[in-house]
């Protein structure tokens, strides 16, 4: 599991091992989802702190190693914690 901070907020919520970051996420903050299976880029959110794990289909390769954006609908944290522009 992993936490994730909504930074405009401040909330801190744990993502565990059975759950999804965006069904975690999804009732505490406005994201905006279309395809929910990371191809269509609706959901592309700014990460300002943490590793994403992405399992989007739309980032190129400089894109993910960089990290600095990722699909929520399917994306995971690869750090203990993971803060986003949300
Ligand atoms: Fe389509 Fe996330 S909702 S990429």
């Amino acid at each position: 599991s992993f936490e994730v901070e909504l930074a405009r907020s401040g909330k801190v919520l744990t993502v565990g091992p059975e759950q999804g970051l965006l069904e975690t996420i999804q009732d505490h903050c406005d994201i905006m989802t279309s395809c929910e299976d990371g191809f269509c880029g609706t959901c592309e959110t700014r990460v300002l702190a943490g590793d994403p794990e992405h399992h989007d289909t739309i980032l190129n390769e400089k894109e993910r190693a960089a990290g600095k954006t990722m699909m929520v609908c399917v994306g995971r944290s690869k750090s203990p914690r993971l803060v986003l522009d949300l």
